[in-house]
């Protein structure tokens, strides 16, 4: 595997990175983007290399800036009662949004689009420019890191945040799983070292990063 200054050189270069968990949580691997250099190929990679749920994780603090919930919080349904996970204390999913210049939200174009603007609203947030700017629900789901980063929580969504932060990025980083297409099980990591070393890109084990990254 590669270093996590490996992690933060290519995501300050504004390259994905590949971020595997750990066997004892998720076990997943996601493709993580810093949400600037997002373009329409970036999407289509994340939705046919990867194939999970292309998210955009958000500092805490620009969560709030914005007014950003949890979604289990804004749910009034029974389903949200109660929102046990096997892995971690609680998910990190906020509300779905599309930028307003999109049509469907849904294509390479669009998603890219509302994760570029999203970098933008990171970098300088604005709670009133945001509701103008975007709406809910849209094609592109939000996550709302914890406050004390990975001090409070090691999921990709904060992992994506410190490698954002180190990398002197906006705090917004895009985050898609990689499945297998032979078992649509979370892609083991051999075979996610694989794909990176095929596409020259890097490779970190979540353990690199929560000892290397300040
Ligand atoms: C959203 C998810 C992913 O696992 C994503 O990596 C964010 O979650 P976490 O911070 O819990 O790892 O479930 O598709
Ligand atoms: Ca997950
Ligand atoms: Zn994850």
């Amino acid at each position: 595997a590669d270093s996590a200054a490996d992690a933060v050189a290519a995501f300050a270069r504004g390259e994905p990175v590949l971020i595997h968990d750990a066997a004892d949580r998720e076990g997943e691997t996601d493709v993580v983007y810093p949400a600037g250099a997002v373009d329409p190929a970036a999407v289509a990679r994340m939705r046919n290399d990867a194939g999970g749920l292309v998210c955009v994780a958000l500092s805490d603090a620009v969560a709030d800036a914005l007014g950003l919930p949890f979604m289990q919080e804004v749910l009034d349904h029974p389903t949200s009662a109660d929102h046990e996970l096997g892995y971690d204390e609680r998910s990190s999913f906020s509300i779905t949004v599309n930028h307003r210049d999109t049509f469907t939200g849904i294509t390479d174009e669009d998603r890219s689009l509302t994760i570029r603007e999203l970098a933008d609203v990171a970098a300088a947030p604005d709670d009133e420019a945001f509701a103008d700017e975007f709406r809910s629900p849209g094609h592109v789901h939000l996550l709302r890191a914890a406050p004390d980063l990975l001090a409070d929580r090691e999921g990709h969504t904060e992992l994506g945040i410190a490698l954002a932060d180190a990398a002197d990025q906006p705090p917004a980083a895009v985050v898609c799983e990689m499945l297998d297409d032979e078992t649509g099980a979370a892609l083991p990591p051999t075979a996610a070292r694989a794909y990176a070393e095929r596409e020259g890109l890097v490779y970190v084990e979540g353990a690199s990063l929560l000892a290397d990254l300040p």
